[in-house]
């Protein structure tokens, strides 16, 4: 937790995404720097939609975004540098091999292709996709081109991770790995923001849990505060019950 002035790693004010109808419908989000942060939500209720135009991929309709005290709409490539976005559909490009592409990655970031080479043994090392350095990625399960997507997210070093649903279809292995990295990231000073449905997940990683319904904030906290708030006994009743319909 930060102690001085510094701007948080992300401030979200009166967000607005509409396609038709609402799916962001006024959000306002602050998270720290150093934190690990989780958002929930049920299907639809705008978490993806929030996460590609805190990227940049989409923009607001109404709203403001800051990120690390950077204005998205006005400096977006100096915003962009800071952070890094893994999708919940990473693409790679199936014609590379692994270190192929995390030097290709490294180099639209204009990493120094020295530290790029580090890095990406380094990364591919942790996630124990070594073995594979040979292979084309067409080739890769669908576990394998998720960790090396997340690979090339943490190549030029972000100071905020931001990933939609990063652990959805690994191997308990791999999970675990992932999760040792992002909270390794936290370690270090860096901010994560992630999207899950798998509730432990958000249990045990997350300092703080936001939950989203119909593109809106509707709870935020510890675990321990958000279970003061209802009767719930675990994370899943809690959820349920507020995101219960009316
Ligand atoms: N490109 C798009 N075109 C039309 N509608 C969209 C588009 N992207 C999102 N939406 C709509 O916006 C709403 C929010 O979608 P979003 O993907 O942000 O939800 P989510 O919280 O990520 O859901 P999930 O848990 O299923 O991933 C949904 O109603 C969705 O249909
Ligand atoms: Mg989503």
């Amino acid at each position: 937790m930060t102690t001085n002035d510094a701007p948080p790693a992300l401030r979200i004010a009166g967000l607005h995404k509409s396609y038709g109808r609402p799916a962001v419908d006024g959000l306002d989000l602050l998270v720290r720097r150093g934190e690990l942060y989780a958002l929930l939500g049920p299907n639809g209720a705008g978490k993806t939609t929030t996460l590609r135009m805190v990227s940049g991929l989409v923009a607001p309709d109404i709203g403001r975004i800051e990120v690390l005290g950077i204005d998205l709409a006005q400096a977006p490539v100096e915003a962009k540098h800071r952070l890094a976005y893994l999708p919940d559909d990473p693409m790679l490009y199936g014609k590379l091999k692994p270190f192929e592409y995390l030097e290709f990655v490294a180099g639209l970031w204009g990493v120094d292709a020295r530290a790029a080479e580090g890095r990406a043994r380094a990364l591919l090392d942790w996630l124990d996709l070594s073995q594979h350095a040979h292979e084309l990625t067409e080739g890769f399960s669908r576990g394998m081109k998720q960790k090396l997507a997340l690979a090339g997210a943490l190549i030029h070093d972000p100071e905020l991770l931001i990933l939609d649903e990063p652990l959805t279809g690994l191997d308990a292995a791999a999970a675990r790995q992932v999760k040792d990295l992002l909270l390794s990231h936290v370690a270090k000073g860096g901010t994560v923001i992630l999207t899950t449905h798998i509730l432990e997940v958000a249990e045990r990683l997350a300092e703080r849990i936001g939950i989203i319904r119909q593109g809106r904030l509707i709870a935020e906290g510890t675990l321990a505060e958000l279970r003061e708030r209802t009767s719930g006994a675990s994370l899943e009743d809690v959820f349920l019950q507020l995101t219960a319909q009316p």
